[in-house]
């Protein structure tokens, strides 16, 4: 069942606006599209939960058999509380970072969970900290590109990863300190065409397919995340069976190198959970600015949320399809409106390009005490939301197929931003 224009008001006069809202079902197919492309025996995915580490999101893709890539200590600790299992045997956790932060390094040990580093001095780090057992290497392959620049993921630009022409390097130096390499890993991002990314995974893995040989320990190759999500077109389909295929032959490519069985591992995020959940926002004002000598006057749709909810639109760039509900369920002309929340920042507009410029879009004349939705929120919508202006987060509702509608975490409330604040002597 998917959020109506019905529902909607029923659930904002319910718990306040905004809110954010998951559609089960759409969660479900969405697991069972990356299901599908790794159904080849010897091909796995995994769930980037950092697009979206909700328990109750966690425990669908745990029931569904689809492993974990965490980022943070806290992370593992969630997808443990979420029901997975740490240990190496297979590894259901994985732990990416680039840098082991807080209580990552003691997470690994306790929970032995797989760690997949992505900065040389890790190596020492894990062997400070007693470190047994095997581990992964994030590479920087050197290629790839994100969906906008700041996501660029593989070049020399990128922050993310261990430089593939270091190779040779740490793998003796993870020898010296008895890590055997269980895992290669690299995540090159979507980019903007899909043809590029087959093309990148595919030399991706060719490339991969010469290291193997040297690498008697080696067990999987992550070919990472970054399965697009047409967030303008709500009707496009990512070609599912290209990337059966792809992966197939992927899969069978690394076997032929190593001359025996490699696991083939996939990290999606935002292809899961990106369509699953909306933003619902209240227009609470309409005003406008005129023409002068700095520019064209614009029409402002104010709105309650803004990018301490959703900050893609400011951060990137990015584009989410807005719907207007008007209260009264008139028809209305459309109009270009740009659409501003209530931060103290002039970069709080949901409407903008990447280079922040103003784009206003055509929208049905919102007025005051309309519901309005930003659509495609469910990969790092929440997961990136903040609590700049100690207005503290929206709830998040989840509604089930039988049209059941349960809140999966409340509205934040000061006593929830004070919590941490304390007076103790250092
Ligand atoms: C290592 C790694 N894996 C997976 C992902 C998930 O990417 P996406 O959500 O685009 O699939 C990311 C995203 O930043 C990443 O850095």
């Amino acid at each position: 069942m998917t959020p109506t224009t019905d529902l909607l008001p029923a659930l904002a006069q319910k718990v306040g606006t905004p809110f954010w809202i998951y559609d089960a079902e759409l969660l479900r197919k969405r697991i069972a599209d990356i299901q599908y492309i790794t159904s080849t025996p010897g091909v796995h995915a995994r769930f980037a939960m950092k697009s979206c580490p909700a328990t109750k999101v966690l425990k669908e893709m745990h029931a569904a058999g689809i492993g974990i890539d965490a980022v943070s200590g806290n992370e593992v600790l969630r997808a443990l509380a979420a029901g997975y299992p740490g240990g190496q045997e297979p590894a259901q956790v994985c732990l990416t970072c680039d840098v082991f932060r807080d209580n990552a390094l003691d997470v690994v040990l306790k929970h032995n969970v797989l760690p997949n580093i992505g900065s040389p001095g890790q190596i020492q780090d894990l062997a400070k900290a007693g470190y047994k057992g095997g581990i992964s290497i994030r590479l920087n392959p050197g290629f790839g590109h994100g969906h906008v620049n700041a996501c660029d993921t593989g070049g020399p630009s990128s922050k993310h990863g261990i430089w593939f022409e270091d190779f040779t390097k740490i793998a003796e130096q993870a020898k010296a300190a008895g890590f055997p390499i269980y895992m290669l890993h690299a995540h090159i991002g979507s980019g903007p065409q899909f043809d590029e990314l087959v093309e990148n995974l595919t030399r991706l893995a060719e490339e991969y397919a010469e290291l193997v040989p040297q690498l008697p320990d080696l067990r999987a190759v992550s070919l990472g995340g970054g399965i697009p999500h047409n967030y303008r077109d709500p009707s496009a389909k990512v070609p599912l069976d290209r990337l059966k295929d792809l992966f197939a032959n992927c899969h069978a490519l690394l076997c032929k190198a190593a001359g025996r069985e490699i696991r083939l591992e996939i990290e999606p995020g935002r292809y899961y959970v990106a369509p699953t959940c909306d933003l619902v926002a209240r227009v609470t004002d309409i005003k406008e600015t005129q023409n002068n000598e700095k520019g064209s006057g614009v029409k402002f749709a104010m709105v309650d949320a803004g990018f301490v909810d959703l900050v893609r639109p400011a951060m990137y760039g990015s584009f989410h399809r807005i719907t207007v509900i008007p209260q009264d369920g008139a028809d209305r002309p459309l109009e270009p409106i740009v659409v501003a929340g209530p931060l103290c920042e002039s970069g709080d507009v949901f409407t903008r390009d990447d280079q922040e410029l103003l784009q206003p879009r055509q929208l049905p004349s919102p007025q005051a005490g309309d519901l309005l939705v930003l659509h495609d929120a469910g990969a790092y919508g929440y997961a990136m939301s903040s609590n700049y202006n100690s207005i503290g987060k929206a709830p998040q509702l989840w509604l089930e197929k039988d049209g059941t509608v349960e809140m999966i975490s409340r509205r934040e409330t000061l006593e929830d931003l004070l919590k941490a604040e304390c007076s103790e002597a250092v």
